[in-house]
């Protein structure tokens, strides 16, 4: 992309950002992303984070939805990674690493020691440009976060992770049916209207 381009839809989209409701609130309220709200809705649609819940946040930078769940969990543990540096959030340990690397997956079952209850992964592939290739990019770690899943997770555990309404969308729905006994997609409103962005929700392996 030209660069006069690029700083056209940059500065488009701090406007558009500064009018965000979502935004706002999310300044006002000391979170470090708007994302802070999807993950509010998506834990008052299905409350799986409460206080004693181990919980593990994949694509946690900044900080927003680990912020989110540092308030509730007061008794339980909470373990976020992320590619990128994260600035340290009050009982939340942090791990700068792949989450697909052998190590970070040890590290894990390390901290853990095979007590996990929610897996949230708000992870997404760095943006191309394609939108179908973003959106693909993005389900496949999707498909991976689920494939791990079902390896970490306590039986009665809980998944909830973002993916993409695109053209493999079916076959990620159909993975996670072969691994949860119970699958639902919810978009929050803090999700932008024009994003095919949405959530699914994934609880009880199906090994139980
Ligand atoms: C949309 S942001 C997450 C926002 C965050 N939930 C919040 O509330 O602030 C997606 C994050 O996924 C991370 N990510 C992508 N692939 C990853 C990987 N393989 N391992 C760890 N983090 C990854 C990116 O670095 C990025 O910070």
């Amino acid at each position: 992309m030209k660069k006069s381009k690029k700083k056209k839809k940059s500065n488009i989209w701090k406007i558009k950002q500064h009018r965000d409701p979502f935004f706002k609130k999310s300044k006002t309220l000391g979170y470090r992303s708007r994302a802070s709200f999807k993950l509010i809705e998506l834990n008052n649609k299905f409350k799986f984070i409460k206080k004693n819940t181990r919980l593990l946040d994949l694509g946690s930078y900044p900080g927003g939805w680990s912020q989110v769940a540092s308030k509730i969990v007061t008794n339980g543990k909470i373990l976020s990674i992320d590619i990128k540096p994260m600035t340290p959030i009050k009982n939340v340990k942090f791990l700068r690493c792949d989450i697909f690397d052998l190590e970070t997956k040890k590290k894990i079952s390390e901290y853990f020691g095979g007590n996990l209850d929610v897996i949230i992964s708000d992870m997404a592939a760095d943006t191309t440009g394609n939108k179908s290739l973003d959106s693909i990019r993005t389900n496949q770690l999707c498909a991976e976060v689920l494939n791990f899943s079902s390896k970490k997770l306590n039986s009665k555990g809980v998944l909830v992770s973002k993916l993409f309404m695109g053209e493999d969308f079916i076959e990620v729905k159909k993975l996670a049916k072969s691994i949860f006994k119970n699958v639902n997609f919810f978009k929050p409103e803090a999700s932008r209207t024009e994003s095919k962005e949405t959530y699914i929700h994934c609880y009880i392996l199906n090994s139980l």
